[in-house]
């Protein structure tokens, strides 16, 4: 076995030959893939500098000067709520020298540099600058933040550094009838987490785009809860800007169906679940009474930031008798489950480390990490 590290041409070729491939036929990525620094590079390119990231909702940010921030690939951002209610995106960096204005998230009424006090309103003009005054010529109105393109689709914040990506509306517009009557958009924020776990971000998307592992990687939690031969997958033509699988609940399933006040979802859609991965690096299960999300931030071939939340539809919080309790309940189930995730995805990417190392066939279940090849062959392999 050569142990030679292939070259980044050699890996995009594998990647293209899988891509074309059927399901039936083709093999997972291989372990270059997941280490491979000029990989990195080219996928920081043409995907991250390019598509749109999402950035976490709109229910987060509740009143006026809430702000959190974000990084699209290097350039740290902070999206805030602005007087009238809107939202904007701007660049997280003074126009003085270049500090980073904002950390976590807040509230606020004005952003104060924390290096010489350079102070910007919630719109991104600059308001004050000390001792600036005597500079001849000194125009505050030149110096506002960088704004950053953002879009809001259903309650999601999707930002991107590209005028030119397509609009994350267009993109997604088939998928807006399959969520629509959930109204996600109003499900109530619970959870907002950062961690940073030690894989490659594409470990992380084909774990979420497959529930094969459900039974076995997550039996102390909802593998029982999961028939995986229940999965379904959309039977019409892939879209390029996503994939999606669903499944349905029993009535009596503890979780995961319409609670009875619930007026909005009718049939089949009380019980289903459905899953999207909105490329690159968004996902999301949507329930009927409540909503978890990744967003993967890459912070090299083997690390990546997580953004990871959860919130509950507002029925269910509200008929609560024990609305903190349930919470608290439901953080930590849900922090048992992603701990399960984390011990898997860390462990495939020690795999995919090692020189004895290949991809191997893949499970009509991941028939979604077939579709995210295809999908990294179509913005890496051009
Ligand atoms: S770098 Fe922000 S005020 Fe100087
Ligand atoms: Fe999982």
């Amino acid at each position: 076995m050569s142990t030679d590290v292939p070259s980044l041409e050699q890996t995009l070729a594998k990647i293209s030959t899988l891509a074309n491939a059927s399901l039936q036929e083709t093999f997972s990525l291989p372990p270059e893939a997941y280490t491979s620094e000029p990989l990195h590079e080219l996928e920081r390119k043409k995907l991250f500098q390019k598509e749109w990231l999402c950035a976490g909702r709109t229910n987060s940010l509740k009143k006026a000067g809430d702000y959190f921030c974000f990084e699209l690939d290097s350039q740290p951002v902070f999206v805030i709520r602005q007087k009238n209610n809107q939202f904007a995106a701007f660049a997280n960096v003074c126009r003085h020298r270049m500090m980073t204005l904002l950390e976590g998230k807040g509230r606020c009424k004005r952003i104060v540099c924390p290096y010489h006090a350079w102070t910007y309103g919630a719109d991104g003009n600059l308001v004050a600058a000390p001792h600036m005054d005597v500079r001849p010529n000194f125009d505050k109105s030149e110096l506002s933040l960088h704004p950053i393109r953002m879009e809001i689709w259903h309650g999601w914040i999707y930002l991107t550094l590209s005028s030119e990506v397509e609009s994350v509306a267009s993109l997604l517009s088939d998928l807006a009838p399959l969520v629509d009557l959930y109204e996600m958009e109003h499900y109530v924020q619970i959870i907002e987490e950062d961690h940073v776990w030690n894989t490659n971000w594409k470990q992380l998307t084909e774990n979420f785009m497959e529930g094969y592992h459900l039974p076995v990687a997550h039996k102390a939690t909802v593998g029982g809860f999961f028939p995986v031969e229940a999965t379904q997958f959309s039977e019409s033509e892939p879209s390029p800007g996503f994939t999606y699988q669903f499944f349905e609940k029993t009535e009596d399933a503890p979780v995961g169906t319409a609670h009875a006040d619930n007026t909005s979802l009718t049939g089949k859609q009380r019980v289903t679940s459905i899953l999207p991965t909105i490329f690159p690096s968004h996902m999301y299960m949507l329930a009927p009474d409540h909503l978890w999300y990744l967003s993967l931030q890459p912070k090299g071939p083997d690390k990546v930031r997580i953004r990871y939340g959860a919130a509950l539809a507002p029925e269910v919080l509200a008929a609560s008798d024990d609305p903190e309790k349930l919470i608290a309940e439901t953080t930590k189930f849900l922090a048992t489950v992603n701990e399960e995730d984390r011990v898997v995805v860390e462990g495939i990417q020690r795999g995919a480390n090692a020189p004895l190392s290949s991809g191997g066939p893949l499970c009509w279940l991941e028939r979604e990490n077939h579709e995210f090849t295809q999908f990294l062959a179509r913005k890496l392999c051009d």
